[in-house]
């Protein structure tokens, strides 16, 4: 049974892969376009069922409040900088330098769960909750995939 937190990480290190795939595409091609939204429906879903496991236990508990107010607050903004993108033209220089930008965010947001996030809620939460958890996210994940596409 996969724990949240090695479940999370997995999904993060598929994140980066792909970031790093759309910034190496060019113009409004078919490569960009896909690669774009495979990333976009992907994440979204990532964050949402992040939301619904890790993030509700982490709301619920005192200690811990702040630091999920912070990841939730950076999900929002990843949203918008996907919904600016998604209207953009896929061809100009200035979408690449919009993708940049949110690339650079989702780096750093991924990088600060796993270094400070996790590590305080590891803390607090026992193993079984951990596994729990992980299980709950496994749930939601597919149906919010079908809910952002
Ligand atoms: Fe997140
Ligand atoms: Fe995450």
């Amino acid at each position: 049974m996969t724990d949240i937190f090695t479940r999370l990480k997995q999904d993060h290190d598929r994140h980066r892969a792909m970031l790093d795939r759309v910034a190496d595409t060019s113009g409004d091609s078919k490569e960009r376009r896909e690669a774009f939204e495979e990333l976009r429906i992907d994440v979204s879903a990532h964050a949402n069922a992040e939301e619904q496991s890790l993030y509700a236990e982490m709301l619920a508990r005192p200690d811990l409040q702040d630091k999920g107010r912070h990841s939730v607050a950076e999900h929002e903004e990843a949203d918008e900088y996907f919904e600016e993108l998604v209207d953009m033209e896929f061809s100009s220089s200035g979408w690449l330098t919009r993708f940049k930008t949110l690339k650079d965010r989702l780096e750093h947001h991924m990088d600060e769960e796993e270094n400070e996030i996790f590590a305080a809620a590891k803390q607090d939460l026992s193993d079984k909750r951990a596994e729990e958890l992980g299980k709950i996210f496994d749930e939601r994940k597919p149906v919010e995939k079908q809910d952002v596409a």
